[in-house]
Formats: structure tokens, C-alpha cells, sequence
């Protein structure tokens, strides 16, 4: 039989033993802080991608939500490893969730708070190499309405939403925009374009500053690639030879398509992004070791 444990509260149990009560204020209001990582194949054996600033940034969401954590950064990071290794998977998806527990009525005060860290495999989070966006109806949540450098369950309707429209509009993947109509992010990802030898991302403020927007800036200015944050509107679009996603299910995702704005050149850049991403997370690169956590 497959393993397949979790850490719960604390603990490495079976996931089907892991349960949590119906009347559970995240269940109910998305009040929970979340990671998305990732866990490499290299030649030295299982790599975590970035490890620590995923764990310092699910610090940050849970205390935006005023939880005082019942464990130490120390000990998520050994039993996010210790997991991996339970399991025997060599790459794999990370999930830490700390979430309000067993209580009703919006104020959290008072309330439990479970943590949970779970992993599986998962392959490519979007479908093709090339995949096309819709412009989504809803815009992305306003800076004012809540910390956008946070990662909170809750926040997360907006992207549903956003996917929905996308899905209906035959697109493979959303694309939000700001209250002010310029280009935010997709649901689950940074975006960048590419003119000449120059890379545009939206500046932070309505988006999640993702660690693999952080991580391919660093790649490209690396490459010598110029990068600029700045306001981009979708009226601007033609001017960009090449666009794509990032994130840490994504990766480095090239985007063919934007509504009807198509994006023809060859995607030379973005692909020498996204190999050079790739090689850095698979620990095929000296100096981007120090970017990964080896599971020993
Ligand atoms: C809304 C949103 N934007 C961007 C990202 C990309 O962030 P990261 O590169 O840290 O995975 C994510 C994924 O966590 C996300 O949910």
C-alpha cells in the first residue's frame, strides 16, 4: 500500500486519520494561511525550493490573521523534510495550512489553531507549454481589503471566480486586473512581459510578490536582462513580444495569448527562463544552491 502520511498538530499520522470538525471557523469563513512549495529531484537527493522564505511568508499570513503559532519556524522546517522522507517521494507538493478551528461566530478570538502540513506529487500545474489567458470579469481583490503579501484561504474566492470565467471563456487560465484596469496577476500566478531585452512586471501592490517572481528577477538580471515594475493595462498589449506566468505550481509558464492579443514571436526568452528556472530548482547551478534545502 502507497504511504501517504501528514503532520498534524504536531504529529505524523495517516492522512485519512487526519479530521477536522465540521464547525470549523476556516471551513466556513477561509479564515487559514497556506504555502504552495516545492520539493526537487537533484542529483543530490530531494531539494525544497526556497524553503525558508515559503515558511517566513506562512509566518507573516498567520499573523496577519492574529494567530500566535504553536511551533517555531525551526521545527515546520524539520517536519516538512521529515514528511518527504516519511513518504519516500523524491519530488513532491508541499501544502502547510494553519487554520482556525472548532468555533462559530466571525471573530476568531478564542478559536484553536490546527496546523497541517501535507505533500503529493503533482506534475505540471498548467497544461501546456503555451497557454492562452482571459481578461476576468472580477477584478483582483483591492490592495485596501485586506495584506496582499499575505497568502490567506479566504482570499482565494476571487481567484475561483476569476478561473470560472476564464473556463467559460474557453481560456486556459485567468487574468486579473487591478481596480484601476491594469494587470495585476492570474489566480495563482506573477505575470511578466518581454520587450527586446527587457522584462515588465506589474509593480507590487494588488498582487501576492510571488518567491518565483523574486526568483526570475534575480535569474533574468543574472542573464543581464533588464527588469522594470511598472503599471501595464491591457490596451498595451501589442507592444510585448512575450509574456508568461510564474509561480511555484506554475513555474515558468508561457502565455500564447491574452484575449485576442496573440503573442507570435518564438518565446525565446521566457523558454531561457524557464530552463534556467528549472535547472536552479533541480540543483544543476552552483549559484543558486543556497536557494535550496536538501532532505538528507
Ligand atoms: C494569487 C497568487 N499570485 C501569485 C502566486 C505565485 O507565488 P509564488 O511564486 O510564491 O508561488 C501565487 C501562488 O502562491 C498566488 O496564489
Amino acid at each position: 500500500m502507497k504511504k501517504n502520511f501528514v503532520w498534524f498538530d504536531g504529529k505524523f499520522i495517516p492522512l485519512e486519520a487526519a479530521r477536522v470538525p465540521l464547525l470549523n471557523h476556516s471551513l466556513h469563513y477561509g479564515s487559514a494561511a497556506f504555502e504552495g512549495i516545492r520539493c526537487y529531484d537533484t542529483p543530490d537527493g530531494p531539494a525544497i525550493f526556497r524553503l525558508k522564505t515559503h515558511v517566513d511568508r506562512l509566518f507573516h499570513s498567520a499573523e496577519v490573521l492574529g494567530m500566535k503559532i504553536p511551533y517555531s519556524r525551526e521545527t515546520v522546517i524539520e517536519a516538512t523534510k521529515g514528511l518527504i522522507k516519511k513518504n519516500g517521494l523524491p519530488e513532491c507538493y508541499i501544502r502547510p495550512i494553519i487554520f482556525y478551528g472548532d468555533k462559530m461566530g466571525l471573530s476568531p478570538v478564542g478559536a484553536p489553531i490546527n496546523f497541517a502540513i501535507a505533500v503529493w506529487p503533482w506534475g505540471k500545474y498548467l497544461g501546456h507549454d503555451k497557454v492562452s489567458a482571459h481578461i476576468a470579469k472580477f477584478i483582483r481583490l483591492h490592495h485596501r481589503s485586506g495584506v496582499m503579501s499575505a497568502k490567506i484561504s479566504g482570499y482565494y474566492f476571487n481567484s475561483i471566480l476569476a478561473s470560472l470565467d476564464a473556463t467559460k471563456n474557453k481560456a486556459d487560465e485567468a487574468l486579473l486586473l487591478d481596480d484601476r484596469g491594469c494587470i495585476a496577476e492570474g489566480p495563482g500566478e506573477n505575470i511578466f512581459f518581454v520587450r527586446g531585452k527587457t522584462l515588465f512586471t506589474p509593480k507590487k501592490g494588488s498582487i501576492l510578490p510571488g518567491i518565483t517572481r523574486d526568483s526570475i528577477i534575480k535569474i533574468a538580471k543574472d542573464l543581464d536582462y533588464k527588469v522594470v515594475e511598472k503599471d501595464i493595462r491591457p490596451s498595451e498589449l501589442a507592444k510585448y513580444d512575450e509574456a508568461f506566468f510564474t509561480g511555484t505550481a506554475a513555474e515558468v509558464t508561457t502565455i500564447g495569448k491574452i484575449n485576442r492579443a496573440v503573442f507570435s514571436k518564438k518565446s525565446k526568452i521566457s523558454a531561457e527562463l524557464s530552463k534556467t528556472y528549472l535547472d536552479a530548482v533541480h540543483g544543476k547551478i552552483k549559484k543558486y544552491q543556497p536557494w535550496l534545502d536538501y532532505i538528507k
